[in-house]
C-alpha cells in the first residue's frame, strides 16, 4: 500500500514542480532578455544566434566557464547605412559558430541612438553629444565604450574575425574572476623603443560599469567639447578636419591614455608603461587584463620567437578613413 500510495503523490508533486519550474524558467529566462534587448523597428537587424536559445541549458550543462564571470557572453557589432557585407557576415557567423554560448547584437545608427538615449538618460551631456555628432567614426568609437560601459560584453569591429581559441579561453584561468576590462596591445613588439604604445580598439572585452571605460567616455566628452570651442562650432557642425587626429580624440590612443590614467588614479601612482611593455603573456593591472600584441593584433607586432595564438585577426578594412569619416 505505501508503495502504491507514493506513486500518485509523487506524480502530483512532479506535475506541480514542472509547473513551478516552467513558470520560473519563463520569469528568469525571458525577463532579463526582454530587458537587455532593445525592441524596435530595427529589431530585424538585431541578429540573434540560434544557439542563444540554448544559453541557459549550455551554462548549466557545461563544465566550461565563461571567459569571466563578470563579462556577459554577448558580442556587439555596429553596421553603417549599407548594412552587413557578405564578408563581415561570414566572419560574424564563424565567430558565433566557434562560440556557441555567445549571442551577437548588431547595432544600427538608429538602435545606437536609441540605446544611448535609454541607457544614459542620467547623463544628458553624453546623450546630447552622442546624438549631435555628425562624423560617423567619432560616433562609432564612442558607441563601443558606451555599450560596454552600460552592458558589458565584447565589442567587435566588422573587419575582425575570430581565431581558433574559444572566447571562453581568452582569459587565463587564474585571472578570470579578476578581469573587468580586457584590452590588447596594438603596437608593442617590433617597433623599437620610441613608439607610442596603444591598445587596439577593434576588440574590447568588458564587464558592465567599468570605471576605466567611464574615464574614456568622460575624457572623450571633454575633448570633443574642447574641439568645438576651438573651432567655435556646435557638436553637429564639427567635421572630421576639426576633430584632428581621430586616433587621439576617440580612437586607440584615447582608449590607452584614459585607461592608464584611470589605473593611475586607482593606484595613486602613474602606471609605468615599461612594466606592461614587450608582453609575451597577459598581465593584470588592478582589474585590467592587458593582452600581448599577438593576441588581438598579431600582424601588427613582430616577435623574435614563437608566441601564443592570435585570438582574433583584424583585417584592416580602414573603411572610416574616407573624406567624411564614414564606415563600411
Ligand atoms: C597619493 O600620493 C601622494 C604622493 O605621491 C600622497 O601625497 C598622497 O597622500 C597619496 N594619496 C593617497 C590617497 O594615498
Ligand atoms: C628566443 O628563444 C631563444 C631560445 O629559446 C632564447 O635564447 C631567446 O632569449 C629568445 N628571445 C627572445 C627575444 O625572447
Amino acid at each position: 500500500m505505501p508503495a502504491h500510495g507514493r506513486r500518485p503523490t509523487s506524480a502530483k508533486f512532479t506535475s506541480t514542480s514542472i509547473f513551478i519550474l516552467t513558470c520560473l524558467f519563463f520569469v528568469l529566462y525571458y525577463h532579463p532578455s526582454t530587458l537587455s534587448t532593445p525592441r524596435d523597428q530595427d529589431q530585424d537587424q538585431a541578429y540573434k544566434h540560434a544557439h542563444d536559445h540554448d544559453h541557459s541549458t549550455y551554462e548549466s550543462g557545461s563544465r566550461r566557464q565563461s571567459a569571466s564571470p563578470r563579462i556577459p557572453e554577448k558580442i556587439w557589432y555596429k553596421v553603417g547605412p549599407k548594412g552587413l557585407s557578405d564578408q563581415s557576415h561570414a566572419w560574424l557567423d564563424d565567430c558565433l559558430h566557434k562560440n556557441p554560448a555567445h549571442s551577437a547584437q548588431i547595432m544600427t545608427d538608429t538602435t545606437g541612438d536609441e540605446y544611448v538615449q535609454e541607457h544614459f538618460s542620467h547623463r544628458p551631456d553624453i546623450v546630447e553629444l552622442y546624438l549631435g555628432l555628425a562624423v560617423p567614426i567619432l560616433k562609432a568609437d564612442l558607441l563601443r565604450y558606451l555599450l560596454l560601459y552600460a552592458e558589458g560584453g565584447i565589442w567587435a569591429d566588422l573587419d575582425v574575425s575570430c581565431g581558433e581559441v574559444p572566447i571562453r579561453e581568452w582569459i587565463p584561468e587564474r585571472l578570470r574572476a579578476k578581469a573587468g576590462l580586457v584590452v590588447g596591445w596594438e603596437f608593442d613588439v617590433g617597433w623599437g623603443e620610441n613608439i607610442i604604445r596603444q591598445f587596439e580598439s577593434w576588440t574590447i572585452m568588458a564587464a558592465p560599469g567599468s570605471m576605466h571605460l567611464l574615464m574614456v567616455i568622460n575624457d572623450i566628452v571633454d575633448a570633443i567639447r574642447e574641439r568645438m570651442e576651438v573651432h567655435g562650432v556646435s557638436v553637429g557642425e564639427l567635421t572630421l578636419d576639426m576633430a584632428g587626429s581621430v586616433i587621439d580624440l576617440t580612437g586607440p590612443r584615447r582608449l590607452t591614455r584614459s585607461v592608464l590614467k584611470s589605473l593611475g588614479m586607482v593606484r595613486n601612482e602613474t602606471v609605468d608603461v615599461k612594466s606592461i611593455s614587450h608582453l609575451l603573456e597577459p598581465v593584470l593591472v588592478e582589474d585590467v587584463l592587458i593582452l600581448p600584441g599577438y593576441s588581438f593584433a598579431s600582424t601588427a607586432n613582430v616577435y623574435a620567437n614563437k608566441t601564443g595564438p592570435a585570438l582574433v585577426t583584424h583585417h584592416y578594412a580602414g573603411s572610416w578613413k574616407n573624406e567624411n569619416g564614414g564606415e563600411v
